[in-house]
């Protein structure tokens, strides 16, 4: 079934940085979309549609980016779960020149979207992909993942992704709102030839303050 953006009651909101706003447009009632665009995979795993959410890890990331924008300029950076491409979109305004990718085609269609009315878009790519199907032979300085690290059987696509995709001195950075598996992530990636920085900040979103933890991860012989 083919479906646009006004086919979901929408809503924006302003992200506010410190060196300016990022004006978003997001699904109004993301708790029904779960529900309703939920289903299982073949072999009966219930799939649920996170994307239609904002997640607080996307404002700390994009947080983060800004304050290392100057490294940023003419980059060529991966966003992988994009969801609404909040950090992407920032990455862009840094002077980043980013591929935004998300599993569903949706997200992807509203990263586009919220690109393009932050005039961001002239700087973006937007891809359909599955972290498991990776579409590029290249490598980028850059990968930047928000929120992507919660099912375990994400990991290991995503270490192959870092593996295969990430230029050898390039960074990758993960937020992720201090779930009790990250360290698990974190540890096998350790495993498997990576090393981290870890530093946390604290992130409001609908009036709530939570903790976000970012990860600055690299080669550990880069
Ligand atoms: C918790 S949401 C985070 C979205 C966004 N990064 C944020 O922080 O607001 C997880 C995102 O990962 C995407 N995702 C889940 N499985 C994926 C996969 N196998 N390949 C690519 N994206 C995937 C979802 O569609 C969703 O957009």
């Amino acid at each position: 079934m083919k479906t646009r953006l006004q086919d979901y009651p929408l809503t924006s909101t302003i992200i506010k940085l410190k060196t300016g706003r990022v004006q978003l447009t997001l699904i109004e009632d993301p708790d029904w979309f779960l529900e309703q665009l939920s289903r299982e995979d073949k072999e009966g795993k219930l799939y649920l549609p996170y994307w239609t959410y904002l997640w607080e890890s996307s404002i700390g990331l994009a947080r983060h980016v800004e304050t290392i924008g100057p490294q940023l300029k003419d980059a060529r950076i991966l966003e992988i779960g994009c969801g609404f491409g909040l950090a992407g979109i920032v990455a862009c305004q840094m002077g980043g020149r980013v591929v935004f990718t998300d599993a569903e085609r949706e997200a992807v269609r509203f990263a586009q979207h919220n690109a393009d009315q932050n005039s961001a878009e002239a700087n973006a790519d937007f891809v359909q992909m599955d972290w498991n199907t990776p579409c590029f032979n290249c490598k980028f300085p850059y990968i930047l993942a928000a929120d992507v690290i919660y099912e375990e059987n994400h990991w290991t696509p995503i270490l192959s992704l870092l593996q295969n995709h990430l230029s050898p001195d390039g960074i990758a950075l993960f937020s992720e709102p201090n779930r009790g598996n990250a360290i698990g992530f974190f540890k096998y990636i350790m495993d498997n030839g990576f090393t981290y920085q870890k530093s946390t900040l604290p992130v409001t979103l609908d009036r709530q303050t939570s903790q976000v933890s970012i990860y600055t991860v690299r080669r550990r012989n880069a």
